[in-house]
């Protein structure tokens, strides 16, 4: 047995659905979930329902996770059509804006150019904004981005043309950084299934940006030197739903998502180092992250396991690995020098997570 001694990994893209969707999860279960993947810091996404896009639907979100969370966390706040100033003015209680410049799940979406740039010229420069932009969407938010003079984080890059757009912007010396999700470095399109139902199913299936091409995971791994964060992009929908006629997008990840970082180290893709670049080093960096005293992950990298939905922490209970054969195990988790997570039994008691922007920057009481 390999005991690994790991900095607590933070996840720079959950949903957590709370408020608006806790059937699906919420901050309780959400981050129970990421105790047990490892992760001690969660950046949680604003397409809740409503959408976080104002001083009131901010505070009810601060109010829901500074009850229920058992990790560390911060809200990313939602761009609207006639926010930036507002956005703006509720920046110093955020980790990041996030913009939805192509069509996923929930209502947040950016349609004119207008608003993005308005964004861009008015969000304050010491906190990162996000995009959910696809194929030429990106070229758009870099490009914008640069005219305001202001780097950009780009969310789940899954495409060949993408990543090599994000590496020509890099090399240009213009600010851009990117995530990329295990689902988009280990999954096709192909793995979807067919009309004999193996795979993974047409519905559950669903997820935005949608799995591409061995092609497109090809040159994701390729390009691994230039992805700056891994993030699970962690969007649980139930199993009624996700088999429903009309499935929303989303897997759940925080679970997998280790076990399948180390998988790359095991290929002799990257090294651990790589990994925990990707997973601590440049999320705390790009997102400001404050460091968290006392606080490591200890992992049994020997320790083979079965994904299953139905045994996870998440609300969900499924996962588009199930029956995958896993390897590399989180034992125990210790969080500002308390074992908030031992023998996959979470120990941490609801509300002892804290926000990453907390009251003294501006939270409301
Ligand atoms: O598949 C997705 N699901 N992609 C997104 O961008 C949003 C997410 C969700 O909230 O379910
Ligand atoms: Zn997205
Ligand atoms: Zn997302």
């Amino acid at each position: 047995m390999t005991m690994l001694k790991l900095p607590g990994l933070i996840d720079p893209h959950v949903h957590l659905r709370d408020p608006g969707a806790i059937h699906k999860e919420d901050w309780h279960s959400g981050t129970c979930a990421a105790l047990a993947g490892g992760f001690t810091v969660v950046l949680d996404m604003p397409n809740n329902t409503p959408p976080i896009v104002d001083a009131e639907t901010l505070a009810a979100k601060q109010r829901a996770a500074r009850a229920k969370a058992v990790c560390d966390y911060g809200i990313h706040f939602g761009a609207g059509a006639d926010n930036a100033e507002i956005a703006a003015s509720l920046a110093p209680q955020c980790s990041g804006l996030k913009m939805y410049l192509d069509q996923t799940f929930g209502p947040l979406r950016l349609d004119d150019l207008q608003s993005l740039v308005a964004h861009m010229q008015h969000f304050p420069q010491d906190v990162p904004i996000l995009c959910h932009a696809e194929g030429r969407t990106i070229a758009a938010a870099i490009f914008v981005a640069e005219l305001a003079d202001r780097s950009v984080h780009i969310c789940h890059v899954s495409r060949k043309d993408e990543i090599e757009l994000i590496r020509a912007a890099k090399e240009k010396g213009i600010r851009v950084t990117c995530e990329v999700t295990p689902h988009h470095l280990f999954l096709t399109r192909d793995d979807c299934g067919d009309t004999n139902h193996r795979g993974i199913g047409a519905g559950k299936c669903e997820v935005r940006p949608m799995l591409a091409s061995r092609a497109d995971v090809e040159a994701l791994r390729a390009n691994l030197d230039i992805v700056d964060c891994f993030a699970t992009d962690h969007a649980p929908h139930t199993l009624a739903e996700k088999e429903s006629a009309t499935a929303p997008p989303g897997y759940p990840g925080l679970e997998t998502a280790l076990s399948l970082y180390l998988e790359l180290v095991r290929e002799g893709i990257l090294t651990l180092d790589d990994v925990i670049a990707r997973c601590y080093e440049n999320p705390r960096k790009i997102f400001n992250v404050p460091a968290q005293d006392e606080t490591w992950i200890e992992v049994d990298v020997d320790a083979e396991w079965i994904a299953r939905g139905a045994k996870m922490h998440t609300r969900a209970k499924w996962t588009p690995f199930e029956g995958r054969a896993m390897c590399g195990q989180v034992t125990r988790v210790v969080l500002r020098g308390q074992t908030v997570f031992e023998n996959d039994c979470v120990l941490a008691k609801p509300a002892s997570g804290k926000n990453i922007r907390p009251i003294s920057q501006g939270e409301k009481k």
